[in-house]
Formats: C-alpha cells, structure tokens, sequence
C-alpha cells in the first residue's frame, strides 16, 4: 500500500535530454509493477537527441490506473531548467527532490515543500568519476526515500545493461547504492509518502507502451508483412517487430520514405499476406494517394498514424489529436475507409486485432488512430488470452479456381454485401489486374458513366452496416439519464473516466461515449446516447484546435455538440475535464 491519503503517488522526473531520465523513470515503473503496484506513465521530451527539457511521470497506485493524474506529488530535478518548469507547482505539500550542493541552481525558498537536496551531479562526477551515472544517483536516493524495492531496481539495471558490459552494470549499480547511502545519513525524512509492496507482483501483468502493445497484437493478429520509415512517436513499432517478426517468418522492410512503405504493404496484401504500415502525421499525408489505390483495389491494408503536433513538422514529439479530418477525408476521389481509436494501452491491443478483422473482411484500408500520449505511456495490462482471439480472413477464391458456382473468376464481382473474392497471384482462375483505373468486375479498365457507379456503390455498400454488424454496443458509463453527456476518442478517454468518477462522487448527473469507431461517424450510438442526455449539453474533449471530432458528429448527427479543445502539445488532465463540465453546467 501506498502511505497517503489518496493511496497513490504521482512522480516526476525532469532535466535535460541525454542524462538518462527516460531510463531512471522506466526503472522505477518496472520496480513498482513487479512489486504489485498499478503504474501509469507520462513522458515528454524534446525533439534534439541531446539537450532540452525531458520529463517523465508515473503515477503508482494501490488501484487500477486510467489517466496521468493531475499535479505530481514528487518532483526530482536534475538541472535549473528542470527547477524552472515546474516551479509553479511546487505547491505545499508537494516534494523536492534536486541536484545539489554543486548542481547548476539553488532553488528559492518554497513554504510548505518538503526539500531534499542531493548533490546527484558531485556524487557521479566527483566520486564515480563518471556523469553518465548521475541519474542513478538520484534513483538510489529516491528509492530510499519512498521505499522503492532495491532489489527490483538492482535485477533491472542489470538486465538493461548488461549487453554493454560487466563494468557499467557495476558502475551503475555503485552509483545506486551511493545515492541512497546519501539519504539514508545525510538526510532526514519528513514527508508522508511511502510506497509499501508486499513483494509481489501483479499476476498475469505485462508491462507494455501503447506501441508494443500495437506491434505485439498485430502479431497476434496474423500480420506477417511489416513496412516503415522511421518517424517519431512510431518508430518503437519498426523496433519492437524489428526483433519478433522474422522470429515467425515476417517479413520487415525499412523504406526510402512513407509512400513505399505503404505501396510495399499493398502488394504485401495483394499477395495474400496480412500487412501494415504505421507512421505519424506527415508521414499519412504522403500516404494519401495510396490509401486510394488500396480502397481502389480492394486490397485490405492496416495503417497506424500515432499522431503528434501538426501541421508540417510540428512538434514531433509532443502530444495531439489532430489527424483525424485526414484519416475520414484524407486523399481523392471517393475511398471507402475505416477509422478507429484506442482509448488505452489495453484498447491498443485488442482494437489493433479488430482492425485486421475488419481489414480482412471487408476488403478496405484500416485507418488506426493511435497518439503520441498513448504511443509512448507505459501501463501493465492483463496478459491476453492468446487463445480467446478470433482472426477473420478475406474471402478467397477456392483453391481449384472455381469459386463462383462453376463461373469464371470475377474480383470485383457485384455482390450484395459488396464484398467479392480475391486471389492469391499465380493461383489457377484467378488472374486479375489490381488497378487504380476503374474496373469492370473481371477487372478490365472501363470509362462508363453506368460501370463507375456501379462500382463506387459496392465500394462503399461493403461500409453500410458496418455500426450495426461490427460495433453493435458502444462502451457508455455514467448516469441515466444525465445532465450532460461526454464523448471522448483516443487517450482523452482515461482523463474522461477519471473526471466523472469525481463529478459523480460530487453529485453530478453525468455520463460518457467512448466509440472506438470514428468513421464511419457511429450514428446510431451517438444519437441513442444523446437521446438519454434531455439537455442536449454533449461535451467533446479533444486535443486539436478544430474540434475535428466533434465537426464530424455535427455533420452526420442531429447532435450539435460543445467544443473543448487544448492544442499545448499535451494531453487533457482530469482536473481540466472537471473544471469544463462544471462550467457548463453552471450556464
Ligand atoms: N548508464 C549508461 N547508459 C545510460 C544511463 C546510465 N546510467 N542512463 C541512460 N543511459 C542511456 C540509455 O540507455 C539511452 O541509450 P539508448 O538510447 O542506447 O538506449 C541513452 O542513455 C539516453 O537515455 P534515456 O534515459 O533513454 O533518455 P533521456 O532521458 O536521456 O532523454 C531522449 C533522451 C529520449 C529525450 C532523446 O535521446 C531522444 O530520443 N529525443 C527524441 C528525438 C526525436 O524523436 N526527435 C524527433 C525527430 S523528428
């Protein structure tokens, strides 16, 4: 259990890109997580390799985690700039744990924090005789102060360095211990946080960012084609199925650039073989041409955008959800697609799955729309039941050629569902040209004002019933009915979650829509939901400067609703959620 009221603690680490930051942060998750403890991390750092403002926070709890909290209750920083950043809200109550004596800064005097200085940079420089160790330095004083497991930390540092040799691992392990011998005599305790495990973990927990979990699914999905280049929040994807891929004899491509990853999993596709590409904003923009070719052909595609600040360049690093007019209406011409959103780490998973079901059955490109803020946050999910999986695949033309009851091969054959049977190239019967031109239903190229609407029409009757058939319940909490009602998409789910827990518990009537669906817009979900909200007060949190979501309910619901976006480069906190409803409410 964890020693203070709310049975959590919220951590921050921040200082400079380059000294090990991200490192010291992932360490004390896996400690906590293999002590028993729920864990929910949030990192932001700079675009530069070496240099800026780079900051880690995980919120360690005794429950079942959905968001990145609010404030921290531990700040550790390693420089001046780290100190500035958050100086604000270093409020009472709050601890502060920094480098010095002989750091780069003297903080001023804050009333009410509880003050610890370690002298992180003199101990690593000046005894180890090596900066590089600085970081675990300041890990080995705040597992002292808070009880973090040693042992846990010590088993992971070991297996994080040891391929770079016996004497950092040592180095590393000495700058631990040296920095909570410092705490243990140098420093008195006054704050009230503690975490205390009982020692063991949580069962059947795997600890995954929300890329692993998108990489590692797909496996499990059947993808056995995988083609990239490289972008930032999506890379971790290429590196983790860079390592498992060809382990069950997949292929991996690194590309010149995002238009032959995503051509190259196209024909990966045509060829029979279940394939993705995955990106970030700039990265779908180059993509657009070929998402038509892929809606064209019919040929099934899974395309993961783990969006970041926009436009252009952006913000590369930094948190948004703004991609989502260019995944619904992104390219030319009419192309049938889907769009779909994690709202977890655990959503990553299992909806990565789904979006090659759908991929598969319904012959169309998959747009999934992950986000930086999940991409790169660190959670412990369920161990998945491997078992309990059900896959769909495509609808084929049968092994000996015949599968049109005795008719000849017809790809693009009009059927009701609009959906047709493909083959596998060299297969008997099955020839056929997987064109961009129009096509008639053997696939030959045609002009015809009648043969292009015949076929745009069983393009997109394959989408008709789509809500009804592959999404028939929408995750929905809350009251009923209720004053005012949320919808949420993407990561803003978890804040969402958290904010009406605490409005309920305060006496609010409220209740929230989480559709992994976003496009085709879910019609019938949403009305049904606003249906049960008799004010019509329907909230929509986004990160996004346009309200992209909440543009798409109005234009294809009778819902109009209230905007609340942040475009900052980070995500929503409950709290903000709160504050939104409640003003609302008051008007
Ligand atoms: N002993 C030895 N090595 C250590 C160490 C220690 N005590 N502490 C950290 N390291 C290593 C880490 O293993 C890591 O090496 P690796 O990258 O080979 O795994 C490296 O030092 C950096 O440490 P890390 O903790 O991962 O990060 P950091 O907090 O220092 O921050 C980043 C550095 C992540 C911000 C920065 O390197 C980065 O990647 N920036 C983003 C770049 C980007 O994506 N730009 C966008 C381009 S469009």
């Amino acid at each position: 259990m964890i020693v203070k009221e709310s049975k959590e603690l919220i951590i921050r680490i921040g200082g400079e890109g380059g000294e090990g930051i991200i490192s010291a942060g992932e360490f004390i998750t896996q400690a906590a997580v293999r002590s028993g403890l729920h864990v929910l991390t949030f990192k932001t750092f700079p675009a530069e390799i070496k240099g800026g403002y780079a900051m880690y926070q995980l919120r360690v709890s005794n429950d079942p985690l959905t968001s990145q909290g609010d404030n921290f209750d531990v700040m550790v920083a390693f420089n001046g700039e780290a100190y500035e950043m958050n100086k604000s809200l270093l409020r009472e109550g709050t601890v502060f744990v920094y480098d010095g004596p002989g750091g780069d800064f003297e903080p001023d005097n804050l009333p009410g924090v509880y003050m610890y200085p370690v002298p992180m940079t003199k101990i690593s420089k000046g005894d180890l005789g090596s900066i590089r160790a600085k970081n675990m330095v300041a890990l080995g004083a705040v597992a002292q102060l808070f009880s973090i497991p040693m042992e846990q930390l010590r088993e992971t540092i070991q297996h994080k360095f040891r391929k770079r040799g016996a004497d950092v691992v040592e180095m590393n392990l000495k700058a631990l211990d040296m920095g909570a011998f410092y705490v243990q005599n140098e420093l008195k305790k006054t704050d009230p946080y503690s975490l205390h495990t009982n020692g063991a973990g949580i069962e059947d927990v795997l600890i995954l960012s929300g890329n692993e979990a998108v990489a590692a699914a797909a496996l499990a999905a059947g993808c056995r084609y995988y083609a990239a280049y490289p972008i930032t929040p999506a890379t971790e994807i290429a590196n983790w199925l860079a390592r498992y891929l060809p382990k069950v004899n997949g292929v991996l491509l690194q590309e010149e650039d995002e238009i032959a990853s995503i051509a190259s999993a196209i024909g990966a596709s045509y060829a029979g073989v279940k394939a993705m590409t995955a990106t970030s904003g700039p990265g779908l923009s180059l993509m657009t041409e070929l998402l038509g070719l892929a809606g064209m052909t019919e040929i099934p595609l899974v395309v993961v955008d783990v969006q970041r600040a926009g436009p252009s360049t952006g913000m590369p690093t930094k948190h948004e959800q703004s991609d989502l007019f260019l995944a619904a209406h992104g390219g030319h011409g009419d192309i049938p697609r889907i769009v779909l959103a994690p709202g977890s780490v655990e959503d990553c998973f299992y909806l990565i799955i789904k979006a090659f079901n759908l991929a598969e059955k319904y012959q169309v490109p998959v747009l999934f729309l992950s986000d930086t803020s999940l991409g790169i946050r660190t959670q412990g999910i369920k161990k998945p039941n491997l078992k309990g999986i059900q896959l769909v695949n495509r609808l084929t033309l049968s092994e000996n050629g015949d599968g049109n009851g005795g008719k000849p091969f017809q790809r693009y054959e009009i059927t009701e569902s609009g959906v047709s049977p493909m083959s596998i190239p060299g297969q008997v019967g099955g020839a056929y040209i997987a064109t961009g031109l129009e096509h008639d239903e053997s696939s030959a190229p045609i002009y015809s004002q009648a043969g292009h609407s015949r076929m745009t029409e069983k393009r997109f009757r394959k989408l008709a019933r789509l809500e009804e058939d592959d999404f028939p319940s929408v995750s929905r909490e809350g009251d009923d009915p209720a004053d005012l009602g949320i919808i949420s998409w993407g990561s803003t789910h978890g804040s969402v979650q958290e904010a009406l827990a605490r409005l309920r518990s305060a006496g609010y009537k409220v209740a929230a829509l989480y559709p992994h669906l976003l496009f085709p817009v879910p019609a019938i979900a949403i009305e049904r939901f606003a249906e049960r909200v008799p004010s019509k007060r329907i909230l929509v949190p986004e990160v996004n400067y346009q309200g992209q979501f909440a543009d798409l309910i109005s234009a294809h619901t009778s819902v109009k609703p209230i905007k609340h976006t942040i475009y900052g480069g980070l995500p929503f906190n409950p709290e903000m959620i709160v504050n939104k409803v409640k003003e609302v409410l008051q008007k």
